[in-house]
């Protein structure tokens, strides 16, 4: 059922409130300020005994996982490494029992990402298996699993259940820093307060809809596309070029910010776009340096950034405003605009939007 929508994919962008809400909402309690661990159900790993975490994944859901190691390296202090799973599985990676081992996959069947968790829990690595589904191999394979919420996704290209594993990711590590006593009481009890307000946020967002799909239209004759950001703004930009890429078949390439000066700046000249994730945060001085650049090699600007932001506006062919809020909010607001971006650009095209070409919902095989 695709709830009135033209596409299972933009439906599941729209679900996006409801998929946040359902993965944070019993496991943040509100009036203590505390995570509920039970909720959490991870009742077979020791998180006071963890010093490292280990996050493996592919796709989508990989990108979740460099996004989310942000925030829990700043709520723990414990070092986190994203693994793609198809390089993790061939490599041998060091993990042993005060490892946390994070499977992370909206089908819970992906092969590889199978196979790497496999690999660290023969080497005694504590593994959780975070998964979309109920009763997958994944889940099966590992010693806990702590469940999105985000409902059955359809559309090949995976929208609704990125956002539900960056709300969990978030929340295993605010369970791991409360466990370990690695931030204040009252800090935590801030974050959460944070977290529970990001589903209203995100329904402000999907109101850009219309105008997106104008601002689209554009740029669907380009032949490729550079999206940038910084901090955790740089996983989300990676996302939108898959996303593009993915969808439209347009070739999209994303960077880090700081990392353009040292390669692909060459690439900028009148009949490059290049997408900027600029919102109000603490890299937002830089990342304006960045676009002043990219300016002045005459390349096209479509940011995203903060509503009301003049400055950005006025260096940028195109802009897309999210509302002002908390870091812990943001990265679910400049997610939405990549994910409704690519999808626009493909329904101008006419590709096919729910099943785009050579791509499988499961990759169960190598
Ligand atoms: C991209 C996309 C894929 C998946 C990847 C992992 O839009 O959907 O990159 O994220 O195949 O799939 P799961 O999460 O099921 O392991």
């Amino acid at each position: 059922d695709r709830g009135g929508f033209d596409h299972y994919m933009l439906k599941e962008i729209h679900d996006q409130p409801i998929a946040v809400a359902k993965t944070i909402e019993n496991r943040c309690d509100i009036e203590k300020g505390q995570i509920n661990l039970r909720k959490m159900t991870l009742f077979n790993t020791k998180l006071k005994e963890i010093n490292r975490i280990q996050i493996i994944a592919c796709g989508t859901s990989y990108y979740a996982g460099c996004l989310s190691r942000y925030f829990i390296e700043k709520f723990t202090g414990i070092p986190v490494d994203v693994e793609l799973a198809s390089e993790s599985r061939y490599r041998t990676p060091t993990v042993n029992v005060h490892t946390l081992s994070i499977a992370v996959s909206q089908s819970g069947e992906t092969i590889d990402t199978l196979q790497a968790i496999k690999f660290a829990k023969a080497n005694k690595a504590q593994t959780v298996a975070m998964v979309n589904v109920p009763g997958t191999s994944i889940g099966h394979e590992c010693d806990d699993e702590c469940m999105l919420y985000a409902g059955p996704e359809v559309g090949v290209a995976s929208t609704k259940a990125f956002s539900a594993q960056l709300s969990a990711l978030i929340l295993l590590g605010l369970t791991i820093a409360q466990e370990q006593e690695k931030l204040p009481k009252e800090k935590i009890a801030e974050y959460i307060n944070e977290l529970v307000k990001v589903p209203s946020f995100i329904e402000k967002v999907l109101t850009l809809s219309s105008k997106i799909k104008e601002i689209a239209k554009k740029y669907c004759d380009v032949n490729s596309i550079l999206f940038i950001g910084r901090g955790y703004q740089w996983p989300i930009a990676l996302e939108g070029a898959l996303k593009l890429k993915e969808l439209s078949y347009i070739h999209a390439e994303g960077y880090a910010a700081g990392e353009l000066k040292h390669g692909p700046i060459a690439l900028i000249d009148e009949n490059m776009t290049v997408v900027c994730l600029a919102p109000k945060d603490q890299y937002y001085e830089k990342t304006i340096s960045n676009i002043e650049e990219i300016r002045a090699r005459g390349g096209k600007i479509l940011s995203v950034g903060t509503e009301g932001d003049t400055e950005l506006k006025n260096i940028s062919n195109d802009f897309i405003g999210i509302p002002e809020c908390s870091e812990i909010v943001l990265p679910f607001l400049t997610t939405v605009p990549m994910h409704l971006f690519a999808y626009w650009i493909a329904v101008h095209k006419g590709t096919d939007v729910d099943q785009p070409r050579n791509l499988a919902k499961s990759v169960t095989v190598e």
